[in-house]
């Protein structure tokens, strides 16, 4: 019996992945890629939706890859690739492109955030586009899954959109993705700012957990996390943003429900509370990062893999973009 598909990627937008990404979505990948066809891609073609430094947007892509395989993607199994490594990405978005409204996708508000922090000059039409290439990364594979943090759901939705457009136009060609995101640990905030998501962009350092923090960064940040004065821990993302989020971050990595993690402290002051946390987190952390550093240490090795699930990737994404090439009407290439 042939697996149901899966897709998902990160942007290789910072030396290491966040907390939030950990938690929000590689977690689940690890989880789900036993059940699923797996595709996991590293989307550096994103990425350069903001300016990047070229020698370290390469470098990114490989820390990216590796920790996706040190927390436990498995690269014989799943298909664990680089976006730009595919070129159909980017000719199934302009296809895409052709039948977004422009009021659709001026209705994202990812892009409304970005180009009301950036300006209009600061901002670049690859941002406004960015959910459309998003589609086609989500498309080109027939996904049924998309495993994503909450901040992806109007992404997916949009794809959804598309894919039902473009199958009442030209025929049944897509099947339509349904995004796939955990409960509690669906957004993870920032440690010194629990109202605002914690991301790899935020400006806040001590907010911020690397995966590749080391053990004592970690624990330092999580101890100085900003908290409340009532002293209970209890979840309530309203009244205790703080504590809620230490909460929704204990419980992902240890698998304790929020009633679960209110019994365990009953009695206990947020010290211990945060120093449960920061042990759970350093447990979790920690294995992943030596690992990480190690697959680093043989970047030929890493190309290597990638190279060889770009092929596969290559061979999935061109059979639907043939498909979508004949339906829209481009005549056929005679070689
Ligand atoms: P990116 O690189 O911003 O984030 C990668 C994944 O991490 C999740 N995430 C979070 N989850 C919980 N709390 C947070 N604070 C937090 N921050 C990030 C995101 O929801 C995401 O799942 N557009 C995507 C990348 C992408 C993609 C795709 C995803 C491109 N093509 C196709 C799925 C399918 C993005 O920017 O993710």
């Amino acid at each position: 019996m042939t697996k149901p598909r899966l897709y998902s990627g990160m942007q290789p937008s910072a030396d290491s992945l966040h907390a939030g990404n950990y938690v929000g979505a590689l977690v689940q990948w690890r989880k789900m890629q036993e059940e699923y066809d797996a595709f996991f891609s590293v989307v550096d073609l994103h990425a350069i939706s903001v300016p990047q430094d070229p020698a370290e947007l390469r470098q990114k892509t490989r820390r990216t890859a590796a920790q996706y395989i040190a927390a436990g993607i498995e690269p014989e199994r799943s298909t664990l690739y680089v976006q730009s490594h595919v070129p159909a990405h980017t000719q199934l978005s302009w296809v895409l492109n052709t039948i977004t409204g422009f009021g659709e996708a001026s209705r994202m508000t990812q892009f409304k955030d970005k180009s009301s922090r950036y300006g209009s000059d600061g901002t670049n039409v690859g941002l406004f586009t960015y959910p459309i290439l998003m589609a086609a990364d989500i498309l080109l594979y027939q996904t049924q899954v998309v495993p994503v943090g909450d901040d992806q759901r109007q992404h997916v939705e949009l794809t959804r959109n598309l894919a039902e457009r473009f199958n009442s136009r030209f025929g049944e060609v897509f099947t339509i993705p349904e995004a796939k995101i955990p409960a509690d640990s669906a957004r993870i905030y920032d440690l010194q700012n629990p109202e605002s998501k914690m991301s790899k962009s935020g400006d806040s350092p001590q907010g911020i957990l690397w995966l590749l923090d080391e053990p004592k960064v970690l624990q330092k940040k999580i101890m100085r996390a900003i908290t409340d004065n009532d002293g209970v821990v209890a979840f309530d993302r309203d009244a205790k943003p703080g504590v809620s989020n230490l909460m929704a971050l204990y419980g992902a990595v240890t698998g304790s429900t929020m009633q679960q993690i209110t019994d365990e402290f009953a009695g206990h002051g947020y010290g211990d509370f945060k120093k449960a946390v920061a042990g759970a987190v350093v447990a979790e952390f920690e294995p992943v990062r030596e690992r990480a550093l190690e697959l680093l240490d043989d970047p030929a090795e890493l190309d290597r893999l990638l190279a060889v699930n770009a092929e596969r990737a290559n061979e999935v994404a061109n059979e639907t973009l043939a498909t979508v090439y004949e339906k829209v009407g481009f005549l056929a290439s005679a070689r």
